[in-house]
């Protein structure tokens, strides 16, 4: 599928879309190569998709670059990872905001070389005020420990029980601001939210794919819409009350 044989089909640009990159690992190995090899591919491949989801006016895209539980791989990959977020915020950080990219950081800076900390701080400031596409870099991210956060920072603000509903814990969260994912994409045939936007992704529709993160071009980003849609959300209600 091209882009133009799917435009027709392509009714309904979501505003928010969220990727859990999986399967760089599996893609390295089927080529004989470094684990850390996949991860490089995955960064180029996310390269171009971010350019994609700009020429496509999507409004926010968020990318699962490194979870809570990832600190439990052999150090050389942890540090590779580490390594690669560096690298591309030296080496795109000017091209993302010339494009009007802002970059936000989802997770917690706990763990993060200082240096590496101060460059995500940096990216955040510089891109602030950019408003064509909101970049979320979820990099040591857990979606349960974000809501740990959220619950600890409420009581250290010292609000009510009768304060806190569901918009209250909303603006406590790393998203806080931020419309929900309409859409989340999971690459490699894996069929799991692991501990990802578990909040944010209530009302998502999920769209899983077995293609490997690096081979996820274009073409897929365009499947995944075209999925998205033919979907009817419903948002609890029937089909009835939403025409
Ligand atoms: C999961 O694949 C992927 C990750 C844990 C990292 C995702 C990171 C990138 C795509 C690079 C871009 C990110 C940065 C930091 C710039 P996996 O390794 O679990 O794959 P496997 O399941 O095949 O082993």
């Amino acid at each position: 599928m091209n882009k133009s044989e799917s435009t027709d089909s392509i009714q309904m640009i979501p505003n928010h879309v969220a990727i859990i990159m999986d399967g760089n690992g599996r893609w390295a190995q089927k080529r004989g190569l470094p684990r850390l090899a996949g991860h490089r591919a995955g960064t180029e491949n996310l390269r171009k998709i971010i350019e994609e989801c700009i020429n496509l006016d999507i409004k926010h895209l968020t990318i699962y670059a490194f979870s809570t539980e990832n600190w439990h791989r052999p150090i050389e990959e942890v540090s590779g990872l580490m390594g690669l977020l560096e690298n591309m915020l030296d080496k795109e950080l000017e091209s993302l905001d010339k494009n009007g990219v802002s970059i936000r950081h989802l997770g917690h800076s706990f763990g993060i070389h200082e240096r590496l900390m101060n460059k995500i701080v940096d990216a955040v400031n510089t891109t602030r005020n950019n408003s064509t596409l909101v970049l979320n870099v979820a990099f040591n991210y857990g979606g349960r420990h974000e809501l740990v956060r959220a619950v600890q920072n409420i009581i250290d603000d010292e609000l009510s029980s009768q304060e806190v509903d569901e918009e209250l814990i909303s603006n406590y969260l790393d998203t806080s601001g931020q419309p929900d994912p309409d859409l989340v994409i999971r690459t490699s045939g894996e069929y799991r939210i692991s501990n990802f936007l578990v909040w944010q992704s209530a009302y998502a529709e999920w769209y899983f794919t077995t293609k490997l993160w690096p081979d996820f071009n274009e073409e897929e980003l365009y499947r995944a819409l075209v999925f998205f849609s033919g979907r009817e959300r419903r948002f609890g209600q029937i089909s009835d009350q939403i025409k």
